[in-house]
């Protein structure tokens, strides 16, 4: 029994070690630096061990707080260009070393969802978004979707998806044109499936 308590105690004491060591062994590339792989509270949140009892108080912490900080979007325009969105979910292009900085990043959707069911290409780890425009433009449907694309954090606090407005990945023009590109009757997202 002793012997157990030393073990879970010392193995508590070195939690962050390997991911420390891990930081330390690595070095800035181009504009990106290593300062982006410390966590912040939500990712060291959701980073605990699925052993680990689920802080639900914490997480409902987290939660609000990542919901209050959605902004709405200036004029209260939730909508802009399918045609330009469509080039932003499409794009997997940003924020590697590799990447040219003085270009806007994409969004990377087909990484993890079906969007235009004519392409084949496209991951699943996400649900399928194609037909999305079926939903209706309400105000509702408009703010959830906002808000999921701005930080998925705010519905489902350890999401996978990334957190689009609030890391600072896409601008606003370029969520409302996303937007569009799962909204808009003629954009291919609501094509009917070929
Ligand atoms: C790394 C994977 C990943 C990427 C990239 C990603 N998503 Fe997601 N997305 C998910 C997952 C997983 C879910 C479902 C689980 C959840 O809610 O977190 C989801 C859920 C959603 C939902 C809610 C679906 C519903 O039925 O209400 C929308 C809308 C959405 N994503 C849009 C997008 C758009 C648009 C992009 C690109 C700008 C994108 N996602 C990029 C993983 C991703």
């Amino acid at each position: 029994m002793q012997l157990l308590a030393f073990i879970i105690f010392s193995s508590s004491l070195c939690a962050d070690e390997p991911y420390d060591a891990l930081l330390d062994s690595m070095t800035d590339k181009n504009f990106v630096t290593v300062e982006r792989l410390k966590q912040d509270e939500l990712q060291e949140f959701c980073s605990q061990p699925r052993t680990a009892s689920v802080d639900e108080a914490r997480a409902a912490e987290l939660r609000a707080a990542a919901l209050s900080d959605v902004p709405i979007p200036s004029g209260e325009n939730y909508l802009g260009d399918w045609q330009l969105g469509e080039k932003v979910a499409s794009n997997g292009r940003g924020l590697q070393y590799s990447d040219d900085p003085e270009q806007e990043n994409g969004g990377n959707c087909y990484a993890c969802h079906q969007l235009d069911p004519s392409e084949v290409a496209y991951g699943n780890l996400g649900p399928s978004l194609s037909g999305y425009g079926a939903r209706g433009q309400s105000i509702v449907m408009l703010q959830y979707t906002w808000t999921k694309l701005w930080n998925t954090h705010a519905y489902n606090i350890c999401s996978h998806m990334p957190r689009f407005g609030a890391a600072g990945i896409l601008t606003e023009q370029q969520l409302r044109d996303v937007m569009a590109f799962l909204f808009d009757p003629n954009s291919p997202v609501n094509r009917s499936q070929p």
